[in-house]
């Protein structure tokens, strides 16, 4: 036999969803803790981009327009056990108060606990349950299991009150890798792959085996369909495994629940912080929160205007590849080649069009699907060596300066805010846009800055030091401005925000968690930072000059009425005359003292806008082109 038909036997397709399953790191499932935040976050991602476009459509057609609301819940239901024999690991084990549930070879059951007691039947295997004391007991066909602790389950569920989704989709869109509506799509989302949700599905399915619970209304039915869908892991196919009508609080809307093996944690890497920075780069949203403990939270919305709604734009050249333009040419309804890269394209006009296909000597009537790949690659590269026009940005809808302050005043109470938002800029033909912030003070009590990232306003709580955004932030010279700095972070009770909106985040994985660093984009962002800076050594200057002001005050008051006391003794006059008396003489030394301060404090502004210039000559403000 030939080896290559010998090797020939063990070439398979793989499935996407079983590649996935594999390699559940790339998907932002590679530890317990991360695992939770992430399927909430990509549930979250969808009720926010569905909620947004519903809006965008009422605004467009005068209707008036619903705002986000969504409800976030996540709830330990239950103590999570690996079921071992002599040998090996056998099965797994949910216990909750009242409910015991077994995943044995791919598959699940439940029954309730009575007495303490309870039997779960497969084929072939009998479980039986027994609980006394605080002490579990498990049996498998007579055989006594042992008992290892995984982390908890818990459950998770996100409704919002976006426009639902249409019945017959549900299945795909939960059950079917690689379905979406926001992968062609050439503007501003949180979504943009079409793996999201499916993935969370997918690792709540590996670690429960429960299928995901989709409520889902369209406005114009009475009831919610409810759903209960899994995934076919070898064919990448939906497999509904129950359905019904439910009750749904809004006129329409999503609700996913979802049960996963996950730990939850506190902090800056927690649940509780990523859905506090959601709330501060939505301001238009209201997020109702429920943690495992019980503890509610409320961010109420502090604008109620859509953001600006990002319009679709088609690709631009210096961002194209040739496979993506050869099939943009193969798809296209254009009946010439010329119109179709007037009309396919962005920024390529009529003129452009014609003078490039002239110069490599191609007919502009030739069909765009006879454009063969040596032409095609020919042409792109004619207009990728011209100056064209950056693409439109209309695409982008950054949060706003105003949006960021006062996210930022309503959290956190600062003693001052900053925020600015950067021109639109393009990478790789891709526009995107840098907003930045600063708060200082107020209920900010941390000795060191805290960096918070963002893109296309979801929070990245993971992967920092491979992230641009990271990266960046530390490479400014914060004490140019005044500031301390312990291992390049500066010092102080600080928050700084770096938010990158794009039609198309250069993410450097499918788990969103970085983004990856492009010049263009890291230049942009130490501009950024660079001029809050400028305004927070402003503002810092001003502090210590009243700081100081108040303490040269203070000691003429202390002394003065040492003095009046001790003069009072000496010499038998009433003190409080003699305190009228230094007052009097004290005010006029005081204006004296007032102007030399405000002399010295004048002097550091002067030194400070002299650094300023040092910089911009010493090359920091400098680009670093792309
Ligand atoms: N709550 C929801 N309301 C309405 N439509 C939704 C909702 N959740 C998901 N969808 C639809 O399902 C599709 C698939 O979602 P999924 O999260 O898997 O991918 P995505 O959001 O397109 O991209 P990404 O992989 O980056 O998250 C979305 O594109 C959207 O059309
Ligand atoms: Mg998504």
């Amino acid at each position: 036999m030939e080896i290559a038909e010998e090797l020939a036997r063990n070439q398979k397709e793989i499935s996407v969803t079983e590649f996935f399953e594999k390699n559940r790191h790339l998907l932002g499932f590679d530890n317990k803790q991360k695992a939770l935040l992430t399927c909430v976050k990509e549930a979250v991602d969808n009720s926010l981009d569905a909620c947004e476009e519903m809006g965008y459509i009422q605004q467009k057609n005068g209707m008036q327009v619903t705002l986000p609301e969504i409800t976030v819940e996540v709830k330990q239901l239950s103590e999570n056990y690996q079921l071992l024999n002599e040998k090996q690991n056998v099965a797994q084990m949910m216990l909750s108060k009242h409910e015991v549930s077994i995943l044995y070879k791919g598959r699940s059951d439940s029954k309730q606990i009575r007495g303490g007691k309870a039997t779960i039947k497969f084929d072939d295997a009998i479980f039986d349950i027994s609980e006394s004391n605080d002490k579990i007991n498990v049996v498998m066909n007579g055989e006594q299991l042992k008992l290892k602790k995984n982390s908890p389950i818990f459950l998770i569920s996100v409704m919002d009150n976006g426009p639902g989704i249409m019945p017959d989709k549900i299945p795909n869109i939960f059950g079917k890798m690689l379905y979406g509506s926001k992968f062609q799509a050439m503007k501003q989302n949180r979504g943009q792959q079409g793996i999201g949700i499916h993935s969370a599905v997918l690792y709540s399915q590996l670690t429960t085996g429960k299928p995901a619970k989709v409520v889902s209304k369209i406005e114009s039915q009475k009831k919610a369909k409810m759903m209960k869908v899994q995934i076919n892991i070898m064919k990448n196919e939906p497999e509904v495994v129950e359905e019904g009508e439910e009750d749904y609080p809004y006129k329409s809307g999503t609700k996913v629940e979802l049960e996963i093996e996950g730990l939850y944690v506190t902090g800056s890497k927690g649940l509780d912080e990523y859905i506090k920075r959601t709330s501060i780069v939505n301001p238009h949203a209201n997020i109702i929160y429920i943690n495992p403990n019980g503890e509610k939270v409320v961010y109420k919305r502090i604008s109620n205007q859509l953001p600006k709604e990002p319009i679709a734009i088609k690709p631009h050249p210096h961002g194209l590849e040739i496979g993506i333009f050869m099939r943009i040419l193969k798809n296209s309804s254009e009946r010439t080649i010329v119109s179709a890269l007037e009309n396919e394209l962005s920024r390529v006009s009529r003129n452009i069009a014609e003078q490039t296909l002239k110069s490599l000597g191609i007919d502009p009537k030739t069909k765009p699907q006879d454009i063969d790949r040596v032409q095609a690659n020919s042409i792109l590269k004619a207009l990728q060596s011209l100056e064209l026009m950056r693409p439109q940005t209309d695409c982008l809808s950054p949060i706003g300066k105003d949006g960021l302050e006062s996210s930022l005043k309503r959290e956190y109470s600062p003693e001052f805010v900053s925020a600015l938002v950067r021109k639109p800029e393009v990478y790789r033909g891709i526009p995107f846009q840098i907003e930045t912030a600063v708060a200082y003070g107020g209920k900010i009590q941390t000795e060191k800055a805290i960096l918070m990232r963002f893109a296309n306003k979801i929070p990245l709580l993971f992967d920092s030091s491979s992230c641009a955004l990271t990266q960046s932030f530390l490479s400014i010279d914060y004490t140019r401005y005044g500031l301390k700095v312990e291992n390049k972070v500066p010092l102080g009770p600080m928050i700084f925000i770096i938010h990158i909106a794009s039609v198309w985040v250069p993410y450097t994985n499918e788990s969103k968690n970085a983004v990856a660093s492009y010049p263009v984009i890291t230049k942009e962002i130490k501009l950024a930072i660079q001029e809050l800076l400028r305004n927070l050594s402003i503002f810092l200057n001003r502090k210590h000059r009243n700081i100081l002001f108040q303490e040269r005050i203070g000691l003429f008051d202390k002394y003065g009425i040492e003095l009046a006391y001790s003069l009072s003794k000496l010499i038998d006059m009433d003190e409080s005359k003699i305190k009228k008396k230094i007052e009097e003489l004290l005010k006029k030394k005081k204006e004296t003292v007032i102007k030399n301060v405000e002399e010295s404090l004048n002097q550091s502004d002067v030194i400070s806008s002299k650094i300023e210039a040092d910089n911009a000559v010493n090359g920091e403000n400098e680009t670093d082109g792309e």
